[in-house]
């Protein structure tokens, strides 16, 4: 069947309200998609599939306390911890960075890759990665990469949301998001991990915090073999010791250093409709951007382009030229208004 086939076929059993047969051709439309390689498509249909099955099993009558109303409340209270779910198209040329952090990410999407082959072997799988570095330089995005390599969905949870909205009620909540996430094998994503150690500061109730770090900590440490929990940082030094090692690998995101520089102009410019309008000193060019975060490099790079592309309209030549005097204006300016020399 093609592609409009199904969807006429799902229109139809929907609007006549034959929840049998909608059933069965949307799970092979997703089948369909997962074949033709629309990978994420079909986890999106999928994931849809499931929340709405689950919300249908408890959307009848129930009694008070009953384990369907539970679950519902409990559906309810986690879809407010999650920031969102999502599927990525990212791969590992999306990410520039050190060839030792490379190397470190490639083995770890490899180990996911061959989790059989490990089982066969009795052999443990590194599940629990931690991203540490300054803002703008890539914690996000290589876990977009992670999920994009290995066409998982992820759930990105907002560990300030839930620890500063209601400490006591922290540690049930992170139980709840890890066991909905081995439920629907998604991708955990954990935001601003160091939160954890921030609240401690001002927080008179070392208890409950104890009690929340021992949460995750068991939490991690029986962590399904099968699941993955990724977490970013850019503090790391505010994370407990006895977290830290809970991890299987960190991977260092650090500012870029001159041909790290070069690599994400390249990366800018891939589609090859610009140029620069003269050929730039890579040294000088690196000294105007050190110290800047990948983010800010790319910001000011595009920044540029845009100004060139509005300066240049009316001719009509096929290749931009970026203005590369205005480039450096911008970096300059933006490591002002950051406070940098
Ligand atoms: N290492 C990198 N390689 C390529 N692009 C990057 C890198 N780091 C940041 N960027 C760009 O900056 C944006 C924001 O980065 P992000 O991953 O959110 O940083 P972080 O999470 O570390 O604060 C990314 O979406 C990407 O466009
Ligand atoms: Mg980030």
């Amino acid at each position: 069947m093609s592609q409009q086939d199904y969807i006429k076929d799902i229109a139809r059993f929907g609007l006549e309200n034959d929840q049998e047969k909608l059933l069965t051709t949307l799970n092979e439309f997703i089948e369909h998609n997962k074949i033709s390689k629309k990978v994420n498509f079909a986890l999106q249909l999928q994931s849809l599939l499931k929340d709405s099955l689950r919300k249908q099993k408890n959307s009848s009558l129930q009694k008070v306390g009953s384990p369907s109303h539970y679950q519902n409340v409990q559906d309810r209270e986690t879809d407010d911890l999650i920031l969102e779910k999502l599927t990525s198209d990212y791969g590992l040329d999306n990410l520039v960075c050190t060839t030792s952090a490379k190397d470190k990410l490639v083995n770890f999407l490899e180990e996911h890759r061959e989790i059989e082959l490990l089982a066969k072997y009795q052999l443990p799988i590194s599940n629990k990665l931690l991203l540490y570095g300054p803002s703008g330089c890539g914690k996000t995005l290589a876990s977009y990469v992670i999920a994009g390599e290995l066409q998982k969905m992820m759930i990105v949870v907002n560990l300030g949301a839930i620890v500063s909205s209601k400490l006591g009620e922290t540690s049930k909540n992170l139980a709840k998001i890890f066991r909905r996430a081995a439920q629907e094998d998604c991708i955990i994503f954990i935001d601003e991990f160091d939160s954890l150690g921030k609240v401690r500061d001002y927080s008179q109730d070392h208890g409950e915090m104890k009690r929340v770090v021992n949460t995750i900590l068991q939490l991690f440490d029986y962590l399904p073999q099968s699941s993955m929990v990724i977490c970013a940082s850019n503090q790391k030094e505010m994370l407990d010791d006895a977290l830290l090692r809970r991890f299987d690998l960190a991977i260092s995101l650090e500012l870029p250093d001159q041909q790290q520089i070069q690599e994400l102009i390249k990366l800018v410019l891939k589609e090859g409709q610009f140029t620069f309008d003269r050929k730039i000193s890579m040294k000088q060019l690196f000294d105007s951007a050190q110290g800047l975060s990948y983010y800010g490099i790319q910001k000011t790079l595009i920044n540029a382009i845009k100004r060139s592309l509005f300066a240049q309209k009316h001719l009509r030549s096929t290749k931009l030229r970026i203005n590369t005097q205005a480039w450096n204006e911008l970096l300059k300016q933006e490591k002002e208004a950051l406070d940098l020399k």
